[in-house]
């Protein structure tokens, strides 16, 4: 007898939950998540001995509470459709606003479980008790929204093929400290973006087109966790986020994971509107909270309030559709698009990271709780 994701101890058990579903055609879908452009979640992979060798003393208490915490699996057996699932009329849903909540679906699909295939891989090549233990426990979880959104899928006609996705996507190579980067910035920012739309859902419920929707508040708590994780593994090196380069870099993550938040959500005119909600404001208002936030442990925010901020944000949006025009068009002429696109919006990208950062003392304890 199977059990269901929702269920899982591990990963592991999850991913089989979603494997022994009766087959769909899933290929389209699969195709989307199998993409890897800048805009599309990618699969990643580190230097996994690396990692292992992280000691975490420096953060001992806030480690141990965290991670019982985590264990004590609040969300065990919630990510699963109950009473409160409302049915959907797949077939009656306006066809732009169906194309484009797919592919939003198909995209979270994949940027989760792109986490917990790292995870994952992460928790069976290390032998550090505390690593391994972390990146189970955030492995599961991930494991568990990824088979969510595709048991949503399902009743479309659509998964995608998890374990097809593990062995074919290309993996990205990125050193340890941009996975922290990275990671801690994408769990943050996941955090902002569900209990945003949450919230927001909660004072308007006449928008809430699809149930998925009533399960974010607790799905971003998990999210929300894994972040203090990442915070913590950064506390225990302050050269991490103290160095000059380092803060470079930081800077140039913050930059690149709003920008491409921003031109993204941009593409999904429909879903917005069916939601309710502007994509600037809802753009600003995540940049907000995930700034906040990221005090914790970052010695910058960017300043998002700067006159030139939006317009370039805008002017990067415009290169990118330029850009898929061009890839439409295709021939000498969609390339030349393309070509022209791609320059402006490196142009843009380059004029988003010269706008001076707005500097944070750090707290010597980084630990928060979700306050939103
Ligand atoms: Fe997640
Ligand atoms: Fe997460």
């Amino acid at each position: 007898m199977n059990i269901h994701s929702s269920e899982a101890t591990t990963a592991e058990e999850a991913i089989a939950a979603q494997e022994a579903l009766p087959p769909l055609t899933n290929e389209e879908a699969t195709n989307v998540a199998m993409a890897n452009t800048l805009l599309t979640p990618r699969f990643y992979t580190t230097d996994f001995d690396e990692m292992d060798a992280i000691d975490v003393t420096p953060v001992r208490p806030a480690w141990d509470k965290l991670i019982a915490q985590m264990k004590s699996d609040p969300n065990k057996g919630h990510f699963k459709k109950n009473e409160d699932w409302d049915s959907i009329d797949w077939d009656g849903m306006e066809p732009r606003l169906k194309a484009e909540f797919i592919d939003f679906l198909i995209s979270s699909c994949t940027a989760e479980f792109s986490g917990c295939v790292l995870y994952k891989e992460m928790k069976r090549r290390g032998s550090n008790e505390d690593i391994t233990t972390l990146f189970q426990l955030m492995a599961r979880d991930e494991a568990r929204h990824a088979g969510f959104i595709n048991d949503a899928l399902r009743e479309a006609g659509i998964a995608v093929n998890l374990g097809f996705l593990t062995q074919a996507k290309k993996y990205t190579y990125f050193r340890p400290k941009f996975i922290y980067y990275a990671t801690y910035l994408s769990e943050k920012i996941g955090y902002a973006r569900y209990i945003t739309i949450y919230r927001h859902l909660e004072a308007n419920p006449h928008h809430r087109f699809h149930p998925i929707f009533k399960w974010f508040r607790e799905w971003c708590n998990d999210e929300f966790s894994h972040g203090e994780a990442f915070a913590l593994l950064m506390k225990t090196d302050p050269a991490l986020t103290e160095s000059r380069v380092n803060k470079m870099w930081i800077k140039f993550f913050l930059t690149a994971v709003y920008s491409t938040m921003w031109v993204r959500d941009h593409q999904r005119p429909a879903f917005h509107e069916a939601l309710g909600v502007d994509p600037a404001w809802y753009g600003q208002e995540v940049f907000r909270k995930t700034s906040e936030i990221s005090k914790q442990v970052f010695p910058m925010t960017l300043d998002i309030d700067h006159p030139r901020w939006v317009p370039r944000l805008d002017a990067m949006q415009r290169a990118n559709e330029q850009i898929a025009v061009g890839r439409k068009q295709g021939g000498i002429g969609g390339w030349a698009k393309r070509m022209l696109g791609s320059a402006k919006a490196g142009f843009a990208f380059v004029s988003l990271l010269a706008i001076p950062a707005v500097g944070n003392a750090v707290p010597d304890n980084p630990r928060l709780e979700p306050a939103y």
